[in-house]
């Protein structure tokens, strides 16, 4: 059943309004609330005191209008009497301050103070709801956060390094702490990286932030393993927070959980416009975190805000969002929020209905898009998408990266992001994939900056280009092994041979400035003559690799940039500086003719097709993510949504979405 909801407050409303809310959303074919994930401070008003009464109340009510409920653990926001009773279970944050009351997320996940209250309210609700025919799944806690730095989790830290050691020769060794007299005797000298450490050993920074993701992890177990035992019909999930989130290495969260849901804001506060190419990297990494299909918790609907406000949806957006997680692999579009609240931090932040509860543009338009799930939700739910591409993204590299940039403006998630959108541009599928991962089923494999290369890690990439896949890595890999320190050997490291090339030197740009590639391969060079680049720039010694391209200005003019090594049955590119659209377009479009990799279809800037399979059934979404009105070129086909036959030239509105299936 295609999920279709919103994440609903009926604490923050008078009771008599709860029946009107489950009419209106009964009738934008709502079929699914999330509730309660704040909700602690009334659940259990004092310690030990439980009142689930209103809830079975709000519930009820929703049921009787045919909606289900997804529960959240209400333990992202402790109550005051906690905090009252105890303060020590504050985060402390890297300044070394404790955080105070009045906000949320501020707990430390190793207080065991914190978790055992934490563990208690799971535990009550769990046995409450357990067989409530409405429940349908829990969401634990809210977008897991940030590390702690108290003295409580300086200990945890010390015990984690200890088993992860051994002995304090393995770690100081593996760390390098001779450097600077930093030779460890006692496991209790071991510091945190605070912000008032200056520059912390790169080991232990990188480790400390291995620890902090474990940390969440371990602390969303505990309440899998009680809804697990008392709740094994209800499914369990987190709401993730996307691509762009990492502190915590989200493969590793979404391990034990039956689905990944995450929270979509393409116009949130944080983001100057809308970059929806960004956002389908948001989707592709949650559909990969499982490979399975996932949730949208909290999709926008609304002007975000909390004391500003960003611009309203314009009209066709909320729409266009929700169709775009599905093309990419959503079965459950859930709407943040009902109505928008008149009080709190968040007042700002609107949901389908305004303040005044009246349905107005945002609420019809979710009721179209609600009637269009309602009618085509079989088919959609549970569709496959099979990826010929994957990109490798690995936290520990980007937990690295994020201690060292290496260069003012190298940033990982962005390069990442800039080697994604060509492929968007091209509509082909792409999986974002960890270390470990199976990847014989691709065609192309792109490996940003693989900065932390284990042997393992080197060992699978080497077999994937000899077993025919076709391997593009860049400058920085290689450079660390697992422990963050550099390797004792020419870059790129381990990918060495299987690349056929060393890296001379490499030379790190000015802020601002670069240097300019000129392809010299035949193919390529007809798709473009060169493209600038900017931030890194390797000088490259081929050691039997084919030079594709090669540095325009400088000392290292006419030296090779980017270079091919064919290996076993495949190949290995490398590409040693850093570019942007006008690199990675004409080399993206090269790699995937050259792999066979078949693009969905061709589209004109800003129109994204994608593909999921329903058994036999290849559903393809065309999605017009322009405000302006865009031809495209189709196969005769049928739209699903719109119930029309099409061939050849469409014009599809702005933010217009056709859903074509050709059986
Ligand atoms: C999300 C969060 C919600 C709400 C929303 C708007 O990140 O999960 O609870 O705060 O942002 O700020």
């Amino acid at each position: 059943m295609f999920r279709y909801g919103a994440d609903y407050y009926p604490e923050h409303w008078p009771e008599e309004r709860w029946p009107v809310d489950a009419r209106l959303m009964q009738e934008a074919h709502i079929n699914t609330v999330r509730l309660a994930e704040f909700a602690w401070s009334r659940l259990e008003p004092s310690d030990g005191n439980y009142d689930f009464a209103w809830l079975d109340r709000a519930i009820e009510v929703l049921h009787d209008h045919g909606i289900d409920v997804v529960l959240g653990t209400p333990t992202a926001s402790p109550p005051p009497w906690l905090a009252q009773s105890h303060p020590e279970i504050y985060r402390v944050d890297e300044q070394g301050r404790r955080l105070t009351y009045g906000n949320r997320r501020e707990y430390c996940p190793h207080s065991p103070t914190y978790r055992e209250f934490a563990r208690r309210i799971t535990l009550a609700m769990a046995e409450h709801y357990a067989d409530h025919p409405a429940v349908i799944g829990w969401q634990i806690d809210n977008e897991f956060g940030d590390p702690c730095y108290c003295e409580l989790s300086r200990q945890e830290f010390q015990v984690w390094l200890q088993h992860q050691y051994g002995s304090l020769h393995n770690l100081n060794t593996a760390w390098g702490t001779i450097f600077w007299s930093h030779v460890y005797t006692e496991w209790s000298q071991i510091p945190l990286p605070v912000a008032t450490g200056g520059v912390p050993n790169p080991g232990l920074e990188l480790d400390f932030k291995r620890f902090s993701s474990a940390s969440y992890v371990g602390f969303q177990q505990e309440q899998i393993d009680i809804l697990r035992a008392v709740c094994p019909k209800q499914f369990i999930t987190h709401n993730f927070m996307g691509f762009t989130y990492d502190r915590i290495d989200y493969y590793d969260l979404a391990r034990n959980l039956d689905f990944v849901s995450w929270d979509n804001y393409p116009r949130g506060f944080w983001r100057e416009g809308v970059d929806l190419p960004a956002v389908a990297l948001g989707h592709d990494t949650m559909r990969s975190l499982k490979r399975q299909s996932f949730w949208v918790m909290e999709e926008q609907a609304g002007h975000a805000g909390w004391t500003t406000m960003t611009p309203a949806p314009r009209p066709g957006e909320i729409r266009l969002w929700s169709w775009q997680a599905v093309a990419h692999g959503a079965d459950a579009i859930v709407y943040f929020r009902w109505r928008t609240s008149r009080f709190g931090t968040e007042q700002y932040w609107h949901g389908i209905l305004e303040h005044h509860g009246q349905p107005t543009r945002r609420y019809a338009e979710v009721q179209q898009t609600g009637e269009e799930f309602a009618r085509l939700g079989d088919l959609l739910t549970g569709a496959e998408t099979r990826a010929q591409v994957a990109m490798l993204m690995d936290y520990d590299t980007r937990f690295a990266f994020q201690g060292q940039p290496n260069q003012a403006e190298f940033s990982y998630p962005a390069y990442f992001l800039s080697w994604y959108k060509a492929l968007h541009r091209f509509n082909v599928g792409v999986d974002i994939v960890k270390p470990g991962t199976n990847l014989s089923g691709y065609k192309l494999l792109i490996a940003p900056a693989p900065y932390i290369l284990t042997p393992d890690l080197a060992s699978s990439l080497e077999n994937y280009v000899r077993n025919g896949g076709t391997l593009v890595t860049t400058f920085r890999a290689g450079v660390k092994d697992y422990f963050n320190a550099v390797v004792e050997r020419p870059l790129p490291g381990l990918l060495a041979d299987t690349l056929g090339i060393v890296v001379e030197e490499y030379d790190p740009q000015p802020v601002g400035q670069g240097n300019h590639i000129i392809f010299s391969h035949r193919e390529l060079s007809r798709l473009a003559s060169s493209a600038p680049v900017r931030v890194w720039c390797d000088v490259i010694e081929p050691r039997g690799a084919e030079v594709l391209a090669t540095y325009g200005e400088g000392y290292y003019a006419g030296r090779a940039a980017i270079t091919l090594n064919r290996v076993g049955a495949g190949r290995a590119v490398y590409v040693g500086a850093l570019g942007d659209t006008e690199l990675h377009e004409p080399l993206v479009a090269w790699l995937l003719a050259a792999s066979g990799v078949e693009p969905v279809l061709e589209t004109p800037p800003g129109v994204e097709a994608t593909v999921r399979w329903q058994g036999g059934r290849r559903l393809l979404f065309v999605l017009n993510l322009n405000a302006e009105a865009t031809t495209v070129r189709l196969p005769a086909t049928h739209d699903l949504i719109s119930g029309r036959d099409l061939a050849g030239d469409i014009l599809l509105p702005g933010y217009g979405v056709l859903l074509l299936s050709e059986g």
